[in-house]
């Protein structure tokens, strides 16, 4: 059985390999540039612990755990753009590198070289494989238009917040599971389980993005702090702030969330002491630990020896405790 750091150079070497040698350079050379800035890889690990469950040839799952990672990198491009971030993985994003057509026009390819990756899978599991990879996507992009549209609602219940960060982040993590224990040979039972213990450690993971949007440290983090909080976005933290607050908070929230054209550091720096104050925080990484657990039940439920479950529990284990 393979250990996440062996999964990990495995991926990087697969991804390092891949040629991108078509033309034009200036189409490719952003596809090659965000898929060379680092990355978790969290997606394709997933997957091939998951199928490590199982089998022990997890490296025959490169092409199609590869393909969610490309996946994965094509909406960081368009999410970029759509949340005017400066800043991934530490470096310029490809839209203030280059421009918003390029981020466009790059990030499409990418979403095609995805499902070309996707559909190196063993030929007899190209069905349901592509069933599953085809909803997850048209998912995640609902899950991003909610993402948009709560920006300008101020009406944004903890369930429909929860809602929408399954839809955007979620389903992705679900799904990688989901595809290492269909391309294993998993029983029905076991891969629906796998899919339920993505979705809720998916959960989680969303959570402590947008807890570390404001707690976060940016050179460790690789993206600018506060840029949710600048933005209006609805997360667990402005809405819990909401319902928390007293009169004056409320009203001080609000002041914040109508302010237009302000400086936005001072934004950032007034609702992060409100969070404080109303201990938002503490909420959050309760809740954080909430879905964790959650998900361990799912996987406890799954009908391999708690041996084989080892490196994907440590895995897990490590997401929770990340800083970046
Ligand atoms: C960022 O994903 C987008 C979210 C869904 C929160 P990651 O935190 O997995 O980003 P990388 O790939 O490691 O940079
Ligand atoms: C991103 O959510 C979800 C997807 C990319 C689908 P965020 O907008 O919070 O991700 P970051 O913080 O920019 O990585
Ligand atoms: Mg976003
Ligand atoms: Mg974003
Ligand atoms: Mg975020």
């Amino acid at each position: 059985m393979l250990t996440d750091n062996l999964i990990l150079d495995k991926i990087n070497a697969y991804i390092d390999a891949l040629p991108f040698d078509r033309k034009p350079q200036s189409l490719y050379e952003p596809i090659r540039y965000v898929l060379s800035i680092g990355g978790k890889r969290i997606r394709p690990t997933l997957a091939l612990l998951a199928y490590n469950l199982f089998k022990n040839d997890p490296e025959s799952i490169l092409a199609p755990a590869c393909g969610l990672e490309t996946y994965h990198n094509y909406t960081l491009l368009h999410d970029d753009l759509m949340d005017n971030a400066a800043l991934r993985r530490g470096k310029p994003t490809v839209h203030k590198r280059w421009d918003a057509n390029t981020a466009i026009l790059s990030g499409d390819s990418m979403l095609v070289l995805a499902y070309q990756l996707v559909a190196k899978c063993d030929a007899q599991k190209l069905k349901p494989v592509m069933e599953l990879f085809t909803e997850t996507a048209l998912e995640i992009g609902e899950g991003q238009q909610y993402d948009m549209d709560f920006e300008h609602r101020n009406d944004v219940t903890e369930d429909e917040y929860i809602e929408m960060i399954r839809l955007k982040t979620s389903v992705l993590l679900a799904c990688a599971m989901k595809m290492g224990a269909i391309l294993a040979d998993a029983p029905a039972k076991d891969a629906d389980l796998l899919y339920k213990f993505g979705e809720q450690i998916g959960l989680a993971f969303q959570l402590q993005d947008d807890f570390l949007d404001v707690y976060g440290d940016s050179e460790v983090f690789g993206k600018a702090i506060g840029g949710d909080i600048v933005s209006n976005k609805k997360t667990y933290m402005l809405i819990n702030a909401f319902n928390k607050a007293n009169d004056e908070q409320r009203k001080e929230l609000q002041q914040w969330v109508n302010q237009q054209h302000g400086d936005p550091q001072k934004k950032i720096t007034a609702i992060t002491k409100l969070y404080n104050d109303m201990q938002i925080d503490k909420m959050a990484e309760r809740r954080i630990e909430h879905y964790f657990e959650c998900g361990k039940r799912y996987l406890d439920e799954v009908n391999v020896p708690a041996e084989r479950k080892v490196n994907l529990i440590n895995y897990a284990l490590k997401m929770m405790n990340r800083k970046y």
